[in-house]
């Protein structure tokens, strides 16, 4: 595992989309993960400013977002749908069909989460998961006891989540109870993982899931187990990591660290 400290919010989101701009560029088809939340915010800002100012292309790019809440219909300002569309999705040249999310409004959640994991796998695999980190030390909305081995299902949201997430909605009673999330196990199929953390609320969960032990206590702990994962992460969230020196030796060194 590989991990980034940065000095401050803007340059943790800088680093990040270089990251996903190197796996487009490499591969123009690429299949990408998406997360919401406030912290990837300023990660899709940057990707919209290279598309605009820069010609970055995603025509050729796939997604498939993390998690949806339950019971939000698409248009509802707290949908994710609409957290993508309007913050990414309408400025950017991700064609319509090649965007996939999941339902939060389905009639049969068994099946349709059976559909999201064929369809990952009929269009070759995620290349990139972005990820962000819950207080609780979740990745997506898998909340602390979910099977390391786990896929795409129904999930009930920690109270610690909702209470996270409770000022995104008018009232603590407005935030939905379910979500429909990827896995653990679908998230570590990922070719590569990029997970960002920003603020000193994200601390504890960040030293947990870089140095702590494997745990489904931490889900975000079981990307100790992917050979490829970046972790991207400002002073804040730095704060309680205890290998900060060695992580920084390695990233200062790395243009002149031998190569096999
Ligand atoms: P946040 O959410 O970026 O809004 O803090 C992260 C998460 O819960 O995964």
């Amino acid at each position: 595992m590989e991990v980034v400290i940065n000095r401050d919010y803007e340059q943790m989101s800088k680093v990040a989309s270089q990251i996903v701009v190197e796996v487009v560029n490499t591969k123009p088809n690429a299949v990408l993960g998406m997360a919401t939340g406030s912290t990837p915010l300023g990660l899709y800002q940057e990707l919209v400013r290279l598309h605009k100012e820069e010609q970055l292309d995603l025509s050729r790019v796939t997604t498939f977002n993390l998690d949806e809440y339950v019971g939000l219909r698409m248009d509802h300002p707290q949908s994710y749908h609409y957290f993508m569309r309007e913050h990414f999705f309408q400025h950017v040249n991700i064609p319509r069909q090649n965007i996939n999310i999941p339902s939060g409004t389905t009639s049969n959640y068994p099946a349709f989460c059976e559909w999201y994991e064929q369809r990952i796998a009929q269009c070759g695999g995620i290349d990139l998961q972005i990820l962000g980190i819950g207080s609780d030390g979740h990745i997506a909305f898998n909340e602390p006891t979910s099977s390391l081995s786990s896929r795409t299902r129904l999930k009930t949201l920690s109270k610690q989540t909702i209470d996270d997430n409770a000022r995104f909605f008018e009232r603590r009673e407005d935030v939905p109870v379910y979500a429909i999330t990827m896995g653990v196990g679908t998230i570590l199929d990922a070719r590569k993982l990029v997970m960002v953390a920003s603020g000193k609320a994200k601390a504890k969960a960040i030293a947990q899931a870089v140095e702590g032990p494997l745990t489904s206590m931490v889900t975000a702990s079981a990307i100790q187990l992917h050979r490829d994962a970046t972790v991207i992460v400002d002073e804040q969230a730095a704060a309680e990591l205890t290998m900060r020196d060695y992580y920084e030796f390695i990233y200062a060194a790395e243009p002149a660290a031998p190569r096999s």
